[in-house]
């Protein structure tokens, strides 16, 4: 059974500009080589599904069969889970067949990464389907994100932090200690988007400083503020 068409990945263009991350990015890959199922866990925006997909298409060349991004944000009845997989990596449902073996069949030779993006409203289906996929398939990798971990074993939970951001309590002078953090930076980027020309100046940067550091460094919050 073919596994998709001739692309290695479904990836979606970034739609935005992407700010820092580098450690994370680093240590991701790093924690992802050590197992077969990492969870990128965290609250809602705290920067989960970017930092995946920044990983993922770094990971592209790395898996002879690919990298698959399954997006489950928007499905409701979690009896859907395989069959979303099943759609992204062309694996057809047989007539009155079994889905589950079509899929282990599809994808057990293969050599890929799959992304289970937005898992949290899901948990126990995609816990499921890991722990399945991973028992059948011995060269599939699997990234999730997820606020909270699918529990399975052999899961590697990951922790993703906020960016880094203005620390208030040691002061903001000199402001070269904070303009630079990830924080600042993505509030400018988003100032400057929708407000071009804007930059930080001697007038706007300590108010700047300090809706970044009462974000605690959240990126969707500092996104909506920027
Ligand atoms: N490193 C980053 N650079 C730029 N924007 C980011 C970054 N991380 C997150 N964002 C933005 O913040 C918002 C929340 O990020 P997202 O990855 O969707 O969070 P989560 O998946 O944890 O809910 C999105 O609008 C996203 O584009
Ligand atoms: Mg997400």
């Amino acid at each position: 059974m073919a596994v998709a068409a001739a692309r290695s990945d479904n990836l979606p263009h970034e739609l935005t500009s992407f700010v820092g991350r580098e450690r994370e990015i680093a240590a991701v890959k790093q924690a992802l080589s050590a197992t077969r199922l990492l969870t990128l866990s965290g609250v809602g925006g705290a920067g989960k599904t970017r930092l995946a997909l920044r990983v993922a298409g770094d990971l592209v060349p790395a898996y002879a069969d690919g990298v698959w991004l399954v997006e489950l944000g928007a499905l409701a009845d979690p009896a859907q889970v395989p069959r979303a997989v099943a759609e992204v990596v062309g694996v057809r449902e047989p007539p009155g067949g079994d889905l589950w073996a079509s899929l282990f069949e599809a994808l057990g030779p293969r050599r890929l990464l799959l992304v289970l993006d937005n898992c949290e409203h899901l948990v126990m289906a995609c816990a499921t389907l890991a722990a399945r996929l991973l028992r059948a398939c011995p060269d599939l990798k699997i990234l999730a994100t997820s606020r909270e971990a699918l529990d399975v074993s052999g899961e590697v939970v990951w922790r993703v932090p906020p960016l880094g951001a203005p620390d208030l309590a040691a002061g903001l002078l000199p402001p070269e200690r904070w303009t630079g953090t990830e924080a600042v930076r993505l509030f400018v980027e988003r100032a400057a988007a929708a407000l071009p020309g804007f930059a930080l100046d001697a007038r706007n940067a300590a108010p700047v400083a300090r809706v970044c550091a009462r974000l605690d460094g959240l990126p969707l919050a500092i996104d909506l503020d920027g």
